[in-house]
This record gives structure tokens, C-alpha cells and sequence, in this order.
């Protein structure tokens, strides 16, 4: 295991300040810090590669910001970052560079890194994945029967699933018309069975994705994905329906795939970092090779923006670094992730593994205990559906969540006055989670004195609203660039790997036990405990009925 020191943050002076500024500034209110400085939304908006933040919802001031980049600059955020830019294996459990920074570099770029040129690897993999799909999207790749592919079915999970899925839906408009993609990713039968329901084996493409290409999930379904498409086929059809996206030539080749049509990637890039690499090989044959390279300019601009811009103006660097406020100092433990497009509906889903598998830890790098709290937890849903839903506890409840509201200004449907009325409903719930409502509000409205209480809004939910003037292949690589790299300073910050995910791996060894004995019918592994063999019982006494 490689070593790199960790400062604990909580022993640093900029601690300290902020624990201050958190019983002034953080325990103070939003709506006094808004009407008490016109310029506020100017001073705390910011604005990089085409996505804007405004910050003037936060429980801040220009004492907060300082005291935060101090933290940054004790706990050696900026040097952290331009180690992980230059290659180096800041990923230190499993002693790897952390390089998805490098999917998006320009082609003439060069970062040599153990000895090798990642840049030019990566443009050939890009090339050939080009190649591929765009044969796929023109009809001059056929199936074993001589017909066009209609369907793609993406297998895999995690990270070779969501970065993907959720590109899908949120390209919708500039995928091809004549190709639908499907994402398969559960190991319950259900969810290939009913994929593999509507599709005619004929016409259909399947995807294995998996880093590894060892992960349970996805090995199961792709060998009941084979099994159906031989059924219908036959054995020599299995080269013109299955192609791979892994870093194990050994095990591709290992499952009958022609490793020909093998798209590689490298142990550098993170399942969760990875919609960029060949695991994106269903989002370009959706958007075509172009739009991929749109998609990769869009990450880019964010990259060069992180490793670039002043402390001050850098927007995932304020990002993180207000996630950290919100989480340490004010003690808010959660953020929803409110999308007002339905375009970003996978979008939450997607951040719930890029942000918790990375920064869910409780030992820093050094492998000592931590000593601040640590990975919030994000989850969310597409507004206004969440308005009709959760909305209540985020108004009212008495937990505070912090929101983070993504409005995009145009839509291609150009129906003028719908998007306005969600764009309106994003900006009143921007207004009344920050600002709420007093007793003297609801009262002078003439409510009844009884319901005064159950109208009063305390407000004071930390807010930011992102903006982006279009959802495109460009902009949506630049607004996941800028959430990986606010998930790679709160994890910095706190001195923990964010790149590791070694919690997952237990669950699986678990399941591997109790799916032996499933398989033979009882509960007789006594490793496992009273609790898990009942179940198990009683599991095997209902399958049977
Ligand atoms: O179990 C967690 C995990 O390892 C994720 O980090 C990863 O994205 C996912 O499983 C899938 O892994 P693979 O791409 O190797 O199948």
C-alpha cells in the first residue's frame, strides 16, 4: 500500500474558525444574510463551463469562504488534486492513479504516467469504440441474420450501469430514432426477463460491461442473456450480439467474446468515474461519436476549470467545500438532489453512487479513525414530482436537508409557458426553503390563530441553485465533472480515500455463503448466524410452496 499523508482537519486552525463562524454565520439566518446585502447573489454566484451556481442561499458570508479555503489550503486540498492530475496513486488501498481526468483529455495532450502515454490509449480505444458504433447506428453492422440493430442492451452494474442509464435518458433528444438502449442490472430474474421479453434476438445487441468482468450481477444475466440469444441463433451468432467493455481481456474471452470487440479501459479509472471511458459505448451509440466527443470537451472544460481557476472563483473547490461546511458545522447530514428537468431524472441515482461510494469512510488515508463526520448522504428526485412527495419534511420536517436545485433554462420541446411554469416552481422553492415564512407572515394573511403554527415555514435550508442554459452532451459532461471534483474535495478534505470501496465487498462474500446453501436446499452453514438461518428457512419453506 502506497502512503500519503493525511492531515486531520479537525486539528487545524481553520477548524477551529469555522466551528466559530458556525455559532454566528451558520446559526444565523438566510434571510437576513439576503436582505442585508444587495450584491449577495453577485458575490456568491459563480460561473464555469457553462454551468452557473448560486451560493447566496448558503449559510455564509465572506468570513466562512475564507475560513473554508484556508481548510482547503491546510489540509493540502489544490497539492492532493494536482497529484491525482499528474498520475499519481492517490488511490493508496489499491495503490492506483485516479486518472478519469485523462478519459477527457484533448488528443493532442500527453500525460505519461508508470511509463505509458494514457492519452494516446485512450483516443485509441475512443477510435475504435467510434468505429463500432457508428456501423452500429448506420446499419452496416448487422446480427447474424443479416438485419440491422434496433436494440442495445446494456449489462452491467454500479458504475457500468448508471453513468450510462442515466446518460440515456438524459440524451433522449439527440439519440438515434432508429436504436433503443436498455440497461439491465438487477441479478433478480425479473429485470432481464422482462427486457428480454420484447426483444427479437435478431436485431439485438448486448453490451457486457463490467470492469472486472467477475461481478455476480452481471455474469448472471449476461450468461442468461447468451443463453437466449443462442436458443434462437446458435453458438456462432454469439460474435455478432455480444461485445465487451472491461479492463480482463482473460475473462472476455473467457465468456466466448471475440476480444476484437472488446473495449478496454484501465485499473485508473474508478467503476463510478467510468460513463467516459468504453463503459459510455451505449451513450455513443445513442449520440453518436460526435456527441460522445462533445460530452468529453464538456468534462474537460470542468477539469481545466478545477485545476486552473483562483481559489475564490473555482466552482466544485467552493462546491466541496460548502458540502463540508454544511456537513461538519452546521450539522445538515443530507442533500437532495432536485433536478427540474426530466431529462436528469436518473441524475440523483447516478450522484448516490459517486458521491457515497466515494466518500462513505471512516478511517482516513493512514487508516486512523476519522474524527468529523464524513460522505453525506444525497438521494433525490426530478422536481415538481417532488414537490407532490417529499417536499413536506424538507419545508417543515425536523431534520434540515440541504438542496441542491439544477434548473435548465431551454428545452427543445419549445412549449414557452410549461417551462416557465417549471422554472417558476424551481425558483419559489429556491425562496421558500432559504427564506420560510414567520408567524407574523402566515397571520397577517388573516389565517385562523390555530393553524398559525402549521403554516409557519422555519426556512434556513441551505440552497443552491445550478444553471445551465441548455442540456447538452457538452453541458452535461461539464455538470458531472463538477460533482466529481466536489466529491474529490470533501473526501481531501477529510483525509479519506475516495477511491477505494472495500465496504461493498463483505455483503458479497456473505451472499456467496448463503447462496451455497440456498442452492442446496437448507440452512447448514454455522458461520452464519441465528438470524440469516431462520430467514433463509423460511425463505426455502415459501419457495417451495
Ligand atoms: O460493488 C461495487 C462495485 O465494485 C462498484 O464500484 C462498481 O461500479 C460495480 O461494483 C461494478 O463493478 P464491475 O464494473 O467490475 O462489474
Amino acid at each position: 500500500m502506497t502512503k500519503i499523508a493525511a492531515v486531520d482537519p479537525t486539528e487545524t486552525a481553520a477548524w477551529s474558525k469555522l466551528h466559530a463562524l458556525a455559532g454566528t454565520v451558520g446559526a444565523g439566518s438566510i434571510r437576513s444574510l439576503i436582505d442585508a446585502d444587495a450584491a449577495r447573489p453577485a458575490t456568491l454566484s459563480r460561473e464555469a463551463a457553462g454551468v452557473g451556481a448560486d451560493f447566496s442561499r448558503q449559510r455564509i458570508d465572506a468570513a466562512v469562504v475564507a475560513a473554508l479555503l484556508e481548510l482547503a489550503a491546510e489540509t493540502g486540498v489544490l497539492a492532493l488534486r494536482d497529484a491525482m492530475l499528474a498520475g499519481v496513486h492517490i488511490n493508496t488501498t489499491e495503490d492506483r492513479a485516479v486518472l478519469h481526468t485523462a478519459l477527457r483529455l484533448p488528443r493532442d495532450a500527453t500525460l505519461v504516467v508508470d511509463g505509458v502515454d494514457v492519452v494516446a490509449e485512450v483516443h485509441d480505444v475512443l477510435d475504435r469504440m467510434a468505429a463500432f458504433s457508428t456501423e452500429v447506428r448506420s446499419g452496416a453492422w448487422t446480427g447474424a441474420t443479416g438485419e440491422r440493430i434496433t436494440d442495445v442492451v446494456n449489462i452491467g452494474i454500479g458504475g457500468s450501469d448508471l453513468g450510462p442509464a442515466m446518460a440515456y435518458v438524459a440524451m433522449q433528444h439527440y439519440r438515434h430514432p432508429a436504436i433503443t438502449c436498455h440497461f439491465v442490472s438487477n441479478v433478480d430474474p425479473a429485470d432481464i426477463g422482462e427486457v428480454l421479453a420484447a426483444l427479437d434476438p435478431a436485431t439485438t445487441l448486448f453490451i457486457i460491461a463490467s470492469k472486472t468482468f467477475t461481478t455476480l450481477e452481471t455474469m448472471t444475466n449476461a450468461a442468461a442473456a447468451r443463453a437466449w440469444l443462442v436458443e434462437a441463433l446458435g453458438d456462432d451468432a454469439v460474435a455478432r450480439h455480444f461485445v465487451a467493455v472491461s479492463t480482463n481481456a482473460a475473462e472476455v474471452a473467457g465468456f466466448g467474446i471475440d476480444t476484437s470487440h472488446m473495449y478496454g479501459f484501465w485499473d485508473w479509472v474508478g467503476g463510478r468515474y467510468s460513463m467516459d471511458s468504453a463503459i459510455g459505448l451505449s451513450t455513443m451509440i445513442a449520440i453518436g461519436s460526435d456527441g460522445f466527443e462533445q460530452m468529453l470537451a464538456g468534462f474537460h472544460a470542468m477539469d481545466e476549470h478545477f485545476r486552473t481557476a483562483p481559489a475564490l472563483e473555482n466552482l466544485p473547490l467552493l462546491m466541496g467545500l460548502l458540502s463540508v461546511w454544511n456537513r461538519d458545522f452546521l450539522q445538515v447530514p443530507t442533500t437532495a438532489v432536485l433536478p427540474y428537468s426530466q431529462y436528469l431524472a436518473r441524475f440523483p441515482a447516478y450522484l448516490q453512487q459517486l458521491t457515497m461510494e466515494s466518500n462513505g469512510k471512516s478511517v482516513r488515508r493512514d487508516g486512523s479513525p476519522v474524527s468529523c463526520d464524513t460522505g453525506g448522504i444525497y438521494w433525490g428526485e426530478p422536481g415538481t414530482n417532488g414537490q407532490h412527495s417529499f417536499y413536506q419534511l424538507l419545508h417543515q420536517g425536523t431534520s434540515t436537508v440541504a438542496c441542491d436545485l439544477i434548473v435548465v433554462a431551454r428545452t427543445p420541446h419549445g412549449l414557452g409557458s410549461q417551462q416557465d411554469m417549471l422554472v417558476a416552481n424551481a425558483l419559489a422553492q429556491a425562496a421558500v426553503l432559504s427564506r420560510g415564512r414567520t408567524a407574523e407572515e402566515v397571520s397577517a394573511d388573516g389565517t385562523d390563530a390555530a393553524l398559525v403554527p402549521h403554516k409557519v415555514m422555519p426556512g434556513n435550508r441551505p440552497t443552491t441553485v445550478f444553471m445551465i442554459e441548455e442540456l447538452t452532451p457538452r453541458t452535461l459532461g461539464s455538470l458531472i465533472a463538477l460533482y466529481e471534483h466536489s466529491v474529490f474535495v470533501q473526501g481531501a478534505v477529510w483525509g479519506i480515500n475516495s477511491f477505494d470501496q472495500w465496504g461493498v465487498e463483505l455483503g458479497k462474500k456473505v451472499a456467496l455463503s448463503i447462496l451455497a446453501d440456498l442452492e442446496a436446499g437448507s440452512a447448514t452453514d454455522a458461520t452464519l448466524d441465528a438470524s440469516t438461518r431462520a430467514d433463509m428457512e423460511r425463505y426455502l419453506r415459501l419457495r417451495r410452496r
